[in-house]
């Protein structure tokens, strides 16, 4: 194998122009492709800046014999000259693709063995494959320009929240566990034989300590743990850009926050946001889209039909009325002559987000089709077509149910009909503040209250009173950023006197003791002069996901773990040797 002695790289490979014609240049980098036309061989050269097209030609050098060697991933150094390609032979989906490199010196610096996959945009290997040779998964143009996104972005916020006065502060990653609603995960302590760290959820509680100390303005682009159930947007651990303010009002700070996300799009993406956002109560979003973060990338809005179904034979309805309920319909436009076989895909599909059936209305040319027809007159259909806007070929699905079971079917039927009907515009950004969320949710299993953000939230002022008689009617001053249908961050303003948190801690059934063994060090702090003040935060992952345009928040993770929280590559969780276990004083309940 070669060296490099005596050759110093002048130029990344996806750098060079036409204007570099005529340069001498020297380059280092992997063999991308290679094509062979005997006395010629064209090789595609990347580094992490792009492809290049260089060129071996038999009549102009010497050591032509080791170009025919060079096989995929070879690491090599060239030098040669920069040549204008002629007009047929210019290739524009490269940005290089104007010109060409002439090699007159060729170094490899290394040997490849064949990659697992091609080493190319684009590839559908399985996601394991991927993962388990990560390092060669990101060596992917658009993966590696995915992570170099990722750095600028968190640059610009650094940049941003330095300029208005934040300041970065770190925080423990071994600590009690915060109440961020998701399992912990836990690390044993040696020196304490029998007790537990956890890993933060967010660094929540002390944050808020750092408001009590002065600092006023503080921010962490920071990993957080939880074990939850995985999805295409939750990682195990994931990265927050985590911010807390003092003395700042729920308007100041969103304003601020829309300063910092008008920031980043336009300097990592050059795309101009116009601010401020739309902001819409929580109740209004589960009302009009079934959802605390509907996509407002096409319409499709839930519809009332309660008023018009009401009072008649059809058991169904009546039933869901009479306890409450509401029947709701979304109308998709031009597809009353939906396939009998998609309907009844979709009866089944929506069972499994709760609904207990679904039924619909397809006003057709030749007349009204219902499952319920026979219970309504033509006046009443003709009257739910006015009351929705639909017209004549439009499709109402039905979905009736208590509130909540109507809101998340028809809010995911919403989505799926959106996506199958490709009503979804990929490259509009549509960015909302929701706002007015609710301070408690019930939870049916425990038969208890919640809080929804995190118990740290403030009430809304005017709804103090309601704390004890009716903590269901009670809204939080918190909000969350949510764009294109991801909720990409979350916030609030906090609790900052300890007798309204112990009020707080009351509703949701935690009683002082309890309280005081978590959150003791909180309560105590609070007590020695805390200022009012509030945060949010963003998930990095999720917006450098919609950013990049991908699917999944593994692609712009350098390592993910799977669905099921492993690493291919490395095979962590791994078992542990005995003797780690004894140090702990753990025993496993696993057998070996
Ligand atoms: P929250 O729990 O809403 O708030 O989290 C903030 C944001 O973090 C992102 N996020 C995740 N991303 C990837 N994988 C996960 N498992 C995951 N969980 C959350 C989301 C979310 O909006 N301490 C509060 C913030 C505050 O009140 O200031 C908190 O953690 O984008
Ligand atoms: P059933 O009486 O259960 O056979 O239902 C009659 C029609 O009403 C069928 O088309 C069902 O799919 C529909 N249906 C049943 N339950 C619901 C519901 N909760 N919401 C909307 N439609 C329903």
């Amino acid at each position: 194998m070669e060296t490099m002695q005596g050759l110093e790289r002048t130029h990344h490979c996806g750098n060079l122009r036409k204007s570099d014609s005529g340069t001498e240049v020297v380059l280092t980098g992997w063999v991308s492709r290679r094509r062979d036309h005997g006395g010629l061989i064209f090789v595609d050269m990347r580094d992490r800046s792009g492809l290049v097209q260089i060129v071996f030609d038999a009549a102009a050098m010497s050591d032509f014999h080791k170009a025919e060697t060079l096989r995929n991933e070879f690491v090599i150094a060239i030098k040669g000259k920069v040549r204008e390609r002629s007009k047929d032979t210019v290739n524009p989906d490269l940005e290089t693709g104007e010109i060409e490199v002439v090699v007159n010196e060729l170094r490899i610096l290394n040997k490849a063995k064949t990659p697992p996959f091609y080493i190319q945009d684009g590839i559908d290997s399985d996601e394991n494959i991927r993962l388990k040779y990560r390092y060669l998964d990101l060596r992917r143009p658009e993966m590696q320009k995915n992570i170099m996104l990722r750095h600028r972005v968190a640059k610009i916020m650094r940049d941003y929240l330095d300029a208005n006065d934040f300041l970065e502060i770190e925080t423990p990653m071994l600590c009690r566990s915060t109440p961020e609603g998701a399992r912990d995960f836990l690390v044993p302590s040696r020196l304490n034989p029998g007790m537990f760290y956890a890993l933060p959820q967010s660094p929540q509680i002390f944050k808020q300590l750092l408001m009590v100390s002065g600092f006023e303005k503080y921010f962490q682009i920071v990993r957080c743990f939880r074990d939850e159930d995985l999805r295409a947007d939750r990682q195990p651990e994931f990265t927050q850009l985590d911010i807390e303010t003092s003395f700042l009002s729920q308007d100041q700070i969103l304003t601020l926050m829309e300063g910092l996300v008008r920031d980043i799009f336009d300097k990592a993406l050059g795309i101009k946001l116009e601010t401020p956002f739309q902001r819409m109560s929580w109740d209004e979003a589960m009302d009009r889209f079934g959802s605390d973060k509907p996509d407002l990338r096409f319409g499709m809005e839930l519809k009332d039909i309660s008023e018009f179904v009401k009072g008649s034979d059809f058991k169904v309805f009546n039933s869901v009325l009479e306890k409450n309920g509401q029947v709701k319909v979304i109308n998709v436009e031009g597809y009353a002559n939906i396939p009998r076989r998609e309907l009844d895909g979709l009866v089944e599909w929506v069972k499994t987000y709760g609904a207990k059936g679904l039924a619909w209305i397809q006003y057709a040319e030749d007349g009204v089709k219902s499952p319920f027809k026979k219970f309504y007159s033509d006046e009443t259909f003709e009257a739910i077509k006015n009351h929705v806007g639909a017209k004549i070929g439009d499709l109402l699905l039905v979905v009736g149910d208590k509130p909540s079971v109507v809101a998340q079917a028809l809010g995911e039927l919403r989505l799926e009909m959106a996506r199958r009907r490709g009503l979804i515009d990929p490259d509009a950004l549509r960015f909302l503040w929701i706002v007015d969320f609710p301070m408690f949710e019930y939870v049916e299993d425990e038969k208890r209250w919640k809080a929804m953000h995190h118990p740290f939230t403030s009430p809304r002022e005017s709804d103090i009173e309601f704390l004890k008689s009716d903590p269901g009617r009670v809204k939080a001053n918190a909000y969350d950023i949510v764009l294109n249908g991801v909720e990409i961050g979350g916030g609030s303003l906090r609790i900052y006197q300890s007798d309204l948190q112990e009020k707080v801690f009351e509703a949701i059934g935690l009683t002082q003791d309890e309280a005081r063994a978590k959150f003791g060090f909180l309560m105590d702090a609070f007590e020695y002069g805390t200022p009012p003040h509030g945060g949010i935060a963003f998930g990095l992952d999720r917006l450098i996901m919609l950013m990049a345009k991908r699917k999944s928040i593994r692609d712009v993770i350098a390592f993910p773990k799977t669905q099921s929280a492993v690493d291919p590559m490395s095979h962590a969780p791994s078992e542990v040797d005995d003797k780690q276990l004894k140090e702990l004083s753990i025993r496993t309940a696993i057998k070996k």
